[in-house]
């Protein structure tokens, strides 16, 4: 058994393999089922991630202890390694967790003493949100069979996005072509090592993906003094009609959603034929019950 925290952490076969199970179980193969039980404790909102885990839970079999952490007893000030340790201690074996916390799982993994559920990272603060880059792979790879040499362009909020710290690193791991455009303040140094910081409209025609980003009003603070409005986010950064007409035949839109319509890609664009937005979300459930196998087998060295 292991933990599931940052899909950066992985071997590339292993990333390829969970790719591939994915769309094996979406094609009908059979879960490994087994009588786990699991907790999934969300501390920041989620519509797809919460409920695609229910989900590839109930496919898989598991049983689902239901713990709403703001009526939990860390209401009264427990830690959460102490409340993983109590989970652990009434037969939790595998608990989902979001958090605020960028790398909320490290104090939890080196708090001493009585052991914890194993841990799937639903998202920590602009950290990684792993499960979400494994559908994105799987949704890349559904499209193209492959990810060496796609031109990937993310655009949008790269510096508050846990989406695009975890795709950067590992589309660049696979030896697809990553460039990123936005504000200019929202272009983190650090994505340099994976591509290219380049205007929103070059070589847009020459893109396989183009993935675009939410901006995250919540994780914006109040210091950063933005310049722009919402249409003229839309205008400079969004998917308009004009930038849509110029993509190739064969390119896909991508978003993690939750989109902000009119904003981050045109109302009318969320659900045109090359956007994969809705396929991203089915997809969602075969990658999350795929982590959860992964993380449940035996027959391999522990972590
Ligand atoms: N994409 C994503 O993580 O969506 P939720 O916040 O709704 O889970």
């Amino acid at each position: 058994m292991r933990n599931f925290l940052n899909i950066n952490a992985l071997d590339r076969g292993d990333v390829l393999k969970l790719v591939q199970r994915a769309l094996a179980l979406k094609a009908g193969a059979t879960p490994k089922q087994a009588p786990f039980t699991v907790a999934n404790l969300f501390f920041e909102n989620s519509t797809r991630t919460h409920t695609s885990f229910q989900m590839a839970e109930n496919k898989l079999g598991y049983h689902q202890i239901v713990l709403d952490p703001q009526t939990s007893s860390m209401s009264k000030g427990e830690s959460l390694a102490d409340t993983l340790k109590t989970l652990k201690a009434i037969g939790i074996d595998v608990a989902v967790v979001r958090h605020a916390i960028n790398d909320w799982y490290v104090p939890v993994l080196e708090a001493a003493g009585h052991p914890i559920p194993q841990l799937v990272n639903a998202g920590d603060g602009s950290g990684q949100h792993p499960s979400q880059s494994l559908l994105d792979l799987v949704t890349i790879y559904e499209q193209f069979g492959h990810f060496d040499g796609l031109h990937i362009r993310i655009v949008g909020d790269l510096l508050h996005s846990r989406v695009a710290r975890s795709n950067a690193e590992i589309l660049h791991q696979l030896g697809a072509n990553v460039t990123f455009s936005g504000p200019d303040s929202w272009l983190p140094d650090d994505f340099q090592q994976f591509g290219h910081f380049v205007a929103i409209d070059e070589d847009w025609d020459k893109q396989d993906v183009v993935m675009f980003l939410r901006v995250q009003h919540e994780r914006i603070t109040q210091t950063e003094n933005l310049s722009f409005s919402a249409r003229q986010y839309h205008e400079q950064f969004g998917l308009n009609q004009t930038r849509y007409a110029r993509l190739k035949a064969t390119a896909i839109v991508m978003h993690p959603a939750p989109v902000n319509r009119d904003v981050e890609i045109a109302d009318d664009l969320v659900e045109a034929p090359k956007s994969r937005i809705f396929e991203q979300m089915t997809n969602g459930v075969y990658a999350r019950m795929a982590i959860l196998e992964y993380t449940m087998e035996t027959e391999h060295a522990a972590d």
